[in-house]
């Protein structure tokens, strides 16, 4: 299928399910060209075919904790669009199932948690900024959680990752004040996914959101003028937008 140029390439990490699929849906049906991608092949070949309908599609499985992965990515993505400008770093570990208090949090395992929900955002970043700044436009969202502001028993491992990314993407803010790349952190809000039901096992999640309903908070963001903001996403998709990014 011939498609045209499109205005938007976003990489989105974790996209074959949950939250990073619906966003992928929502932006494929706007044309804008898509980077997906995830570990497990199967998922993420299903995601690839069904938006490659809507749009063009670059699906690649890895690691984005694989340092490899996220280089081969990066550049297969400047082969087959030419840019990315705008980068959502949503792919994210939870750790241990269950979950373990700190004193028995396995620092290996706190470690790959860093290395997914931290380091890899901050890898993604380093790949794609330079060409935010060459084009003077950008976009990258660091999706947090509730679990790195409150101190929720067993949330450690997490909450402090995710705590992490926010304080990077306050920094990243600054750093790039002026350049015309934007930054934001939300907070998606609870959701029924994969990744909550593997935290909360047993739990019925069934009266949660879903994804395909905060999705559309991410497509506001396209052409939200702010520089910075963090925000919780259920409730700016309640609230006049202008309420939420003059906090
Ligand atoms: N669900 C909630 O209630 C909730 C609340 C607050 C914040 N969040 C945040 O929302 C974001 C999306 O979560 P979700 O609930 O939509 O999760 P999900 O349904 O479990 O989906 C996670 C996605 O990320 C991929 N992934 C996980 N680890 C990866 C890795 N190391 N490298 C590459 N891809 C990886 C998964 O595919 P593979 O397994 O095949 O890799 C999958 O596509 C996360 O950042 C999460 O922290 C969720």
């Amino acid at each position: 299928m011939t498609t045209p140029p499109t205005k938007h390439v976003a990489l989105i990490t974790g996209s074959s399910q949950g939250l990073g699929l619906s966003i992928a849906r929502l932006f494929a049906r706007r044309g804008i060209g898509l980077v997906l991608t995830a570990r497990r092949a199967e998922p993420l070949e299903s995601a690839r075919h069904e938006l490659s309908q809507l749009t063009r599609v670059l699906a690649l499985p890895g690691d984005v904790a694989d340092e490899a992965h996220v280089t081969r990515l990066v550049s297969s993505a400047r082969d087959t669009f030419g840019f990315i400008d705008v980068l959502i770093n949503n792919a994210s570990e939870l750790g241990p199932t269950p979950m373990p208090e700190l004193v028995e949090l396995d620092p290996a395992e706190f470690s790959k948690i860093l290395e997914v929900n931290l380091v890899a955002p901050l890898r993604l970043t380093q790949h794609v900024l330079p060409m935010m700044r060459a084009r003077a436009e950008g976009l990258i969202v660091n999706i947090t959680s509730d679990a790195g502001i409150q101190a929720y028993p067993t949330w450690g491992g997490y909450g402090s990752s995710k705590a992490g990314l926010e304080h990077l993407s306050r920094v990243l803010a600054a750093e790039v004040e002026g350049s015309g790349v934007r930054v934001f952190v939300v907070d998606p809000g609870d959701m029924d996914t994969a990744m909550h039901r593997a935290a909360e096992p047993g739990v019925d999640l069934s009266h949660l959101a879903t994804p395909e309903v905060v999705a559309p908070a991410f497509v506001r963001l396209l052409d939200e003028p702010a520089q910075f903001a963090r925000f919780e996403a259920q409730q700016m998709l309640q609230a006049p937008a202008r309420e939420v990014f003059s906090q």
